[in-house]
């Protein structure tokens, strides 16, 4: 693992650095690919670029519990219900860790939450499609855990230490997330003709909302130069939707599912697959608020926060009082 950045500036000279001595620390650190910790010295652009990105990626993880976790209830036997359990706990968790990373770039927890449920900050697009049946469990898990990966394996790489190393623990559990979605779908397509056509069915619909996952092209992508400058970024959004496509088609091939394309198809001299252009203007409404569900899932996390505030209130209390209880000891 390279090393971290954090013994140097700012920790022991006796006369404080200069910023230009620091922002050459910094500079040299992520040309030579290794880590920035929480204590270094950063850019504030590249704070705030983090701190936006890393919430936004917790609020996706949270708001992400919400469309098959409408499953959980209604799931057809113990076993399903056990694994659609334990993935939405897992989502639950990398929002967790992802809300911690950002707290080391000194980002407020509550502020964070605040921006959610205001509409201050976003959420990935992708979790504001319905899911009316039991196969847009099994198709999330292949397409949008699928997606993630692809997006979050190269952020394991991350210039950003606590980013990366919560990208290590995410990846390992999104990729169960990937194979249940994938054998829930290998299960049904081996059932009954409607059970067939379920799949399918929730194939086209995500399909092409999965593609816009990856954000809009690369030359409509302003921030993605300078987060791939400060190695946040690794790969661009073209470059990984491409990846997410290669990796994608000859699993339909297995499954027996067509994925909604008419240009999709392989290209010998590119040695990819060639496949239609999404509709980034519908990407576009989403993002804006005006997907099918925007309003149903900021209303359900809105009434959750407020039907959490006793928790809050109680677990805010017990740490008062068990402070108050170890001043008492250390005086006594
Ligand atoms: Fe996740
Ligand atoms: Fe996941």
């Amino acid at each position: 693992m390279p090393s971290s950045a954090s013994s140097s500036p700012g920790d022991t000279a006796a006369a404080p650095p200069r910023e230009p001595d620091l922002q050459a620390h910094f500079d040299r650190t992520i040309a030579r690919d290794q880590r920035v910790e929480p204590r270094d010295w950063m850019p504030e652009g590249y704070r705030r670029t983090l701190i936006r990105q890393i919430a936004q990626h917790a609020h996706s993880e949270i708001i992400g519990m919400q469309p098959e976790g409408a499953w959980i209830t209604r799931a057809p036997s113990l076993r399903r219900k056990a694994i659609l359990f334990a993935k939405v706990q897992d989502e639950a968790g990398h929002g967790l860790y992802l809300y911690s990373a950002a707290e080391t770039l000194g980002a407020d927890r509550d502020d964070l939450t605040d921006r959610l449920i205001e509409g201050r900050q976003k959420y990935s697009s992708i979790f504001n499609y319905p899911t009316p049946t039991f196969a847009d469990v099994g198709v999330i898990g292949w397409f949008v855990d699928g997606a993630a990966i692809c997006n979050q394996v190269p952020l394991c790489r991350s210039s950003y230490g606590p980013y990366a190393r919560a990208m290590v623990r995410v990846c390992k559990e999104e990729s169960f997330h990937q194979r249940q979605g994938y054998e829930l779908l290998r299960t049904m397509m081996t059932g009954t003709q409607a059970q067939r056509d379920m799949v399918q069915d929730a194939v086209d619909r995500w399909w092409w909302p999965s593609l816009m996952m990856f954000g809009p092209p690369d030359d409509d992508s302003p921030n993605s130069a300078q987060s791939m400058a400060w190695r946040i970024k690794r790969h661009s959004n073209d470059e990984l939707r491409q990846k997410f496509v290669d990796m994608t088609v000859p699993q339909a091939e297995k499954l027996g599912v067509t994925l909604p394309d008419p240009e999709l198809k392989w290209n010998e001299e590119r040695g990819h697959h060639d496949f239609g252009t999404p509709d980034f203007s519908e990407l576009m409404r989403v993002i804006k608020g005006d997907g099918p569900c925007n309003a149903e899932r900021m209303a359900r996390r809105r009434t959750a926060h407020e039907e959490g505030a006793w928790v809050r209130e109680a677990a805010a209390a017990h740490a008062a009082k068990q402070a108050r209880r170890e001043e008492k000891e250390r005086a006594a």
